[in-house]
């Protein structure tokens, strides 16, 4: 099949998150069984900077953004894995420090700059050799295209996959000129919401099917709890909703072949797991110690569970446990930690800012990873932990419910340490199991080789698109 994948991140060229790592992998995945697979992405700055060789290509498209006329140059290029890539250049929109505004907030045009993004996607599309039959778009900022394809009744499926229900891409009405829609398209049927333009909503409405990153997210966006105000909306399309997993790209995360780490090891030898966690410590101004590391590797919101983190740090510095977060994201939680290791200074350490290589340590030389997530849609760090032999503690919700499998004493099996209720309480029992475990060596080794021996395969996502793109396409499975 000829698939074209829209997009706003794609490691490691522009990344915020997740979404970039799923970019990167999942299109190898599906080429690899035999698809084939081009990206669109806007030339943000950083791609410009760090992709080698991108070139212009004679392809101008043009497209109305209100009442004006806009234009964009279409550049090529290819990933480091050999995926096509076209890119929108439009340096007014994207030639920026940021691929969304600097942290904690918005660039006040991301109306303008992602309307215009979405317009270019089917623009793009019958330029493309071979030319898609399937438009796979990801998340608000591509929201829209699934309504211009509709308005101008393209001959594309679309398929849009929700990384983040939480981010919606809401816009006050005013801005609706901007989209070009008939008007008919701002209404309560359409991508109107509360009388904002919710792109996200554009998406639900108008694709012709949906995906969540992991099946349990699909089932909990249909409650009220985890609905982010559009439980409704898709409850009434479920269905055309379902859950597929992601996967963890091994060729890229394995401490047999991490170059960021001291030392690799493997499940059948983890012992050089401790040297990575020495150099943790180096690094943050510690002595070595063998009291338990708890580590945190995260956007800083409270998506992720962060105020919850900040409630239980006295937990965690029992038994002179030790604290190492890596993240950047709201100010105020930024403030607060900072402020936890000015308090602490020989138990919690803080480290702001975007570090993939830093990252890379903190998940080997951790022995435990902290995700306190309020929701997780899928959640790709805990996937790496697992497979650095670093044992999860997380909520029980979304993909951590669906990847970790909690700890019996009973059985003495288990990956990682679930709670349910996202309260303190749940929390610091849940890092006392932990806690449990660190102090029983076999335990512990037992854990770490289970964790170590998961697979959670991009095959495995690919083939389940494989089968939703055969079904848009009305092909036998
Ligand atoms: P989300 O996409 O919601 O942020 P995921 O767990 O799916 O959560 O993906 C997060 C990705 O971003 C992982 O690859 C993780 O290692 C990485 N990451 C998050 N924060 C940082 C940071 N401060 N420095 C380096 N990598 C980070
Ligand atoms: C989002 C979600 C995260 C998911 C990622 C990739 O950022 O918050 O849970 O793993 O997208 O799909």
């Amino acid at each position: 099949m000829n698939l074209l994948f829209a997009a706003t991140e794609l490691s490691p060229y522009a990344k915020t998150g997740g979404l970039a790592d799923v970019l990167a992998a999942l299109p190898v995945a599906l080429r690899r069984r035999g698809h084939s697979v081009a990206c669109v992405l806007p030339l943000f700055r950083s791609i410009r900077e760090t992709i080698p060789e991108l070139r212009p290509t004679d392809l101008v498209l043009h497209a109305p953004l209100g009442p004006g006329l806009q234009s964009a140059r279409i550049w090529e290029g290819r990933t480091d894995r050999e995926i096509r890539l076209f890119l929108v250049e439009k340096d007014e929109f994207f030639d920026r420090t940021y691929l969304y505004g600097p942290p904690g907030k918005d660039y006040t045009d991301n109306a303008s700059r992602f309307f215009f993004f979405s317009k270019i996607i089917p623009l793009l599309a019958p330029h493309v050799r071979p030319t898609p039959e399937i438009l796979h778009l990801h998340d608000w900022h591509t929201g829209l295209a699934p309504a211009f394809v509709r308005a101008g009744r393209l001959p594309f499926r679309t398929l849009f996959t929700i990384h983040n229900l939480a981010y919606q891409g809401n816009f006050w009405g005013l801005d609706f000129p901007l989209t070009n829609l008939p008007s008919d398209y701002f209404s309560p049927a359409g991508i109107e919401f509360h009388q904002h333009i919710n792109c996200l909503k554009a998406a639900i409405v108008f694709s012709d099917r949906l995906t969540t990153v992991s099946p349990r997210y699909a089932r909990e966006i249909q409650t009220p709890e985890f609905g982010c105000g559009l439980a409704e909306v898709l409850r009434e399309r479920r269905y055309k909703l379902s859950g597929i997993l992601n996967g963890a790209d091994y060729s890229r995360w394995d401490p047999r072949s991490d170059p960021a780490l001291p030392a690799p090891y493997s499940e059948h030898n983890t012992g050089a797991k401790q040297l990575s966690k020495d150099l943790v410590a180096k690094q943050v101004g510690w002595e070595p110690s063998g009291a338990p590391l708890f580590c945190v590797i995260s956007r800083l919101t409270a998506q992720k569970g962060i105020p919850l983190l900040i409630e239980i740090i006295d937990e965690i510095r029992k038994e002179e446990g030790r604290l190492v977060v890596l993240g950047e994201g709201d100010p105020y939680l930024q403030e607060s930690l900072l402020g936890l290791a000015r308090e602490f200074p020989k138990s919690i350490a803080v480290q702001i800012g975007f570090d993939e290589a830093f990252a890379r340590l903190l998940l080997a030389g951790a022995d435990f990873l902290l995700m306190p997530s309020l929701f997780e849609p899928c959640g790709l760090t805990q996937l790496y932990a697992l497979r650095y032999g670093t044992l999860p503690i997380a909520r029980e919700t979304g993909g951590l419910a669906d990847t970790v499998a909690s700890w019996d004493p009973a059985t003495g099996q288990g990956t990682g340490f679930l709670f349910q209720a996202p309260v303190v309480s749940a929390f610091a029992e849940a890092v006392q199991r932990a806690k449990a475990v660190y102090r029983d060596p076999p335990s512990l080794q037992a854990m770490r080789q289970e964790a170590m021996r998961q697979e959670f395969s991009w095959d495995r996502s690919a083939a389940a698109y494989e089968e939703i793109y055969q079904r848009l396409l009305g092909r036998p499975g």
